[in-house]
């Protein structure tokens, strides 16, 4: 789990330094050949008029100069955190032309629409958060989880002493 964690955190400083460069790596190529060819438009009727303005008028507007919609509209990108950092890649880019004003719009939309249209992957996300955080509470802070779940009501304490077992068992070599 550390090695993810750890692995996230260098590609992640490595897309910073090659934000300008043309430079992914074959997973990401893959990745990107794949959400080109799927739809490029979403439905938006169900969405709030907001979310729709910005959809028709920026979105639709400002994510298509250097490539189709259909790789923003496939990506497997969904938290706050993976759009935040795309967005300002892309904003990056010589030549985009995105406002930092824009910037901030685009994400707010493709944070609702992932938690709409993406709902179960952006829930398997948190969820992997999650872990770590029950994960690292259960060995960085076992005095503290220990005193707390003695506080706790017999079935509750069950259920959470279950729960970090299930997730030690998950991730422990
Ligand atoms: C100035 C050109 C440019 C603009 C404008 C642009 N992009 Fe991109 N985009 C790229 C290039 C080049 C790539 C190829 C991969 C890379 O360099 O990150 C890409 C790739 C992507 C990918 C796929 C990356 C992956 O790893 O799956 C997504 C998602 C994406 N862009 C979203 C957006 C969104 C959302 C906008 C509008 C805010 C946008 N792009 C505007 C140039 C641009």
């Amino acid at each position: 789990m550390k090695g993810i964690f750890i692995a996230v955190f260098v590609l992640w400083g490595a897309g910073m330094l090659q934000a300008q460069a043309k430079i992914v790596d074959k997973a990401q190529e893959a990745a990107i050949k794949k959400a080109e060819l799927g739809p490029r438009t979403i439905d938006v009727s169900h969405y709030p008029k907001k979310i729709r303005y910005i959809y028709n008028n920026y979105f639709t507007q400002e994510c298509v100069q250097c490539h189709p919609l259909s790789l923003p509209i496939n990506s497997d990108y969904a938290l706050p955190v993976e759009w935040e950092g795309y967005i300002k890649r892309m904003m990056y880019k010589s030549g985009s032309n995105i406002s930092m004003g824009d910037a901030k719009k685009i994400t707010e939309f493709m944070v609702y629409d992932s938690s709409v249209r993406k709902k179960t992957m952006m829930d398997k996300k948190l969820e992997k958060i999650a872990d770590f955080l029950i994960y690292d509470s259960s060995v960085r802070k076992k005095a503290l989880v220990e005193d707390k779940l003695q506080k706790e009501a017999p079935s509750q304490r069950a259920t959470q002493e279950a729960k970090i077992k299930e997730i030690h068992d998950k991730y422990d070599p």
